[in-house]
């Protein structure tokens, strides 16, 4: 198989980037008056805007023709149907199926995937409903008033991201809080001031071996039994969703209190499974069903639509132009909405984890820029921290600007004053101000010759920086799902015109394995192993001032 830089349409485009370089926007829209017409997508609950890329209708016929040649569409489809897509774990991918709501049987060898779901979901349902109304209750027979969900990377960001971002869809029934760092400040500080007798811990580990979890999950354990003088009180008081069972039960976590995790959905995927427990206990199983709903209605539009209409496929698409052809090295998340506070982080963990790799399906190194840095934060704070970097420095960096039509929580007049500047900086980002304008400005505001000429050049504004705008209706379950859903296959689709195995992360594991050792070594009298100088020193730093050690 060629590599990707081999093929007609990659080599087509790496020309057409040189003479691309040399247009502006402001250019590309005058024209041509029908360009967000042809640029922007309707979709339901969302407007997706990409007219401000610098592609023309021959840019979007060339992505779309590499896209062809990567057979994005068959390698789609095999995802849908289970095939083991996970190439270097042997291991399908079928987080879509958490969500098809359509009530299609699913079979994968072997297994009915629809019904091991199904039953998964009813599970939710009821335990969700027993906690919300009361029924389930803790060592001393109290009502369970405070979720305390511990888990990290996928088994929190999702949950978390997603409570955030619908906290105007809870009724307070229960409270839900997050525990992921492994510094005890964190978990010290959510307990602090909860009832023990009336909190319920969810322990959210895939694989129930990753030792921050497990770490915190002890303490929780040991905090609920120094309080009820119980060791049976943690049956009352802990669930788990994991994919491996033993290790939960012999926690001290009941069996039947087990939602069950599948190898086939990986960590940063995984909030439509029992991972969104949290979300559920929130805002009511009714509401959980809506974002999966909501994500499966996108994924009938990646499934359905062509190429050249296909949300997901274009933001791939174009990111792969911003960084690979035209040279971008990172790319901003920029909310507008205080609810999607966390979407930046979010993105970064499926985005990063997915497709941050140097070599392709058949482990050789590539030779291409794949996926750039993903970072970025609330619209608003941004623009009176980081923007100015956005605007004038020598770096472009593309962005998307995610916003909504109708507020959360209308009061007054802030959704407008919000949205007016969520219009204002893309338009500001591509067209710029140039030194002419700049001048005539200054003069007319009087300004001495000298002085225009002093300050003209800090005023002038290249423009020509790139955004995506995504525009959703509001903020509710169905429009949240179909948001995360949007960006996981546009990753999806990343990975297959990078050749990149998006779903494992060995990457991590490096880390973790060396501080599992590190860790050893970190105890008083614990003998320091053989380092490069800097690590030997650092620990060694580290006891001396903490034990007195050598
Ligand atoms: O960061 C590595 C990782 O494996 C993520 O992919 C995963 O989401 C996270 O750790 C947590 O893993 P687990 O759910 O097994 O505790």
């Amino acid at each position: 198989m060629s590599s990707r830089d081999e093929l007609a349409s990659w080599q087509f485009l790496v020309e057409h980037a040189k003479e691309m370089k040399q247009c502006h926007l402001n250019t590309l829209f005058a024209q041509d008056s029908e360009r967000f017409n042809k640029l922007s997508l309707k979709l339901p609950h969302l407007l997706l805007d990409y007219s401000k890329n610098l592609v023309t209708d021959k840019t979007m016929s060339a992505l779309i023709a590499l896209a062809k040649e990567c057979d994005v569409e068959l390698w789609r489809d095999k995802m849908f149907a289970g095939e083991r897509i996970n190439l270097t774990e042997n291991r399908s991918v079928l987080h879509t199926a958490l969500r098809n709501r359509s009530g299609t049987k699913l079979m994968v060898e072997g297994e009915n995937i629809t019904e091991v779901v199904d039953q998964q979901l009813e599970k939710m349902a009821v335990f969700v409903k027993q906690v919300r109304q009361g029924e389930w209750k803790g060592y001393s027979g109290k009502r369970i008033t405070d979720i305390v969900n511990i888990g990290v990377g996928g088994s929190n960001l999702g949950p978390q991201m997603v409570t955030e971002a619908l906290k105007h869809y809870s009724d307070d029934s229960v409270r839900v809080h997050y525990v992921s760092n492994v510094d005890g400040a964190q978990i010290a500080e959510v307990l602090r001031p909860l009832d023990p007798a009336r909190v319920l811990f969810v322990i959210s580990s895939k694989t129930f071996t990753t030792t921050e979890t497990i770490t915190n999950a002890n303490t929780a354990k040991r905090w609920l039994i120094s309080a009820s003088f119980d060791q049976e009180a943690v049956k009352h008081h802990f669930v788990a969703v994991t994919a491996n069972i033993e290790n939960a039960v012999n926690f001290g976590i009941d069996a039947e209190n087990i939602f069950s995790m599948w190898d086939w959905v990986g960590g940063r995927f995984s909030l439509w499974s029992a991972i969104g427990l949290p979300i559920a206990l929130d805002m009511g199983f009714d509401k959980f069903i809506e974002l999966l709903e909501g994500a499966h209605q996108m994924d009938l539009h990646f499934c359905q639509t062509p190429l050249e209409k296909n949300a997901p496929a274009i933001l791939a698409l174009l990111s792969l132009w911003n960084t690979t052809f035209l040279g971008s090295q990172s790319q901003a998340i920029l909310p507008y909405d205080q609810t999607l506070h966390m979407l930046a982080s979010y993105l970064q963990q499926a985005e990063m984890e997915s497709n941050g790799k140097s070599v392709n399906w058949h482990g050789e190194e590539i030779n291409y820029q794949s996926v750039p840095s993903i970072w970025g934060g609330l619209g608003i704070d941004g623009q009176h921290a980081f923007y100015q970097y956005l605007h004038q420095s020598k770096n472009v960096i593309p962005a998307d600007f995610i916003g909504s039509v109708e507020s959360s929580t209308p009061i007054g007049g802030h959704h407008d004053t919000l949205m007016s500047n969520f219009f204002a900086q893309t338009e500001a980002l591509m067209s710029g101000v140039n030194e002419k304008h700049v001048r005539e400005d200054l003069k007319a505001k009087g300004r001495t010759p000298e002085y225009i000429d002093q300050l003209a050049p800090h005023k002038v504004h290249q423009g020509n920086r790139p955004t995506n705008t995504i525009l959703l209706d509001r903020i509710d379950p169905h429009s949240l799902g179909g948001l995360i859903a949007l960006y996981e296959q546009k990753i999806f689709v990343q990975g297959i015109i990078l050749q990149i195995c998006s779903f494992d992360q060995w990457g991590v594991e490096l880390g973790k394995g060396l501080a599992a050792k590190i860790h050893q070594e970190l105890k008083q009298g614990g003998e320091i192993a053989k380092h490069d100088s800097s690590t030997f020193n650092l620990i060694q730093y580290y006891k001396q001032i903490r034990y007195g050690d050598v």
